[in-house]
């Protein structure tokens, strides 16, 4: 099948039941996208499709319809995303593990809404899990991107 990942079209030969996350880690070798629960439960795996936050590690391969973009995808070095300057600038991460997927449900959450409350980033950011507790800087660097994105 071919899939359109981060603007390329790669053809892969795999199960069509195979979940998008393994295809993305373990045959194109995007390893950004991690692998944490398997359950859908902590967000780890987040990568959009056609724009909107999915869970990968849930998500049959054969089922997906639309343009695939991972973390590798959503800015570039020369013009990061909003939300990577904002998580640069805030210096979210801490281990690092859950952050690629919390920067593409930001990302998506900021598409739809782009001047979200506190409650509005709760809501979109509640299913993904951080061990590391970096919950208060995620929000300020949400907001932090929103306001980049509207002075863009
Ligand atoms: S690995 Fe997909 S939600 Fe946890
Ligand atoms: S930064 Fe360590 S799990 Fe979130």
């Amino acid at each position: 099948m071919q899939l359109h990942i981060n603007g390329t079209v790669h053809d892969v030969d795999v199960d069509p039941e195979t979940p998008l996350l393994w295809v993305l880690r373990d045959v194109i070798g995007l390893t950004g996208t991690k692998y944490g629960c398997g359950i859908a439960q902590c967000g780890a795996c987040t990568v959009h499709v056609d724009g909107y936050a999915m869970r990968s590690c849930q998500l049959a391969v054969g089922d997906v319809e639309g343009k695939i973009t991972t973390i590798e995808g959503l800015g570039n070095p020369a013009a990061l995303h909003a939300v990577q300057e904002a998580w640069i600038e805030n210096q979210v991460a801490q281990c690092g593990y859950c952050q690629s997927g919390q920067i593409m449900q930001a990302a998506s959450l900021l598409s739809e809404n782009p001047d979200p409350s506190d409650e509005d980033i709760n809501d979109a950011m509640y299913g993904n899990l951080c061990r590391c507790g970096t919950y208060p800087r995620i929000r300020k660097a949400v907001k932090d991107a929103a306001k980049k994105l509207a002075e863009a």
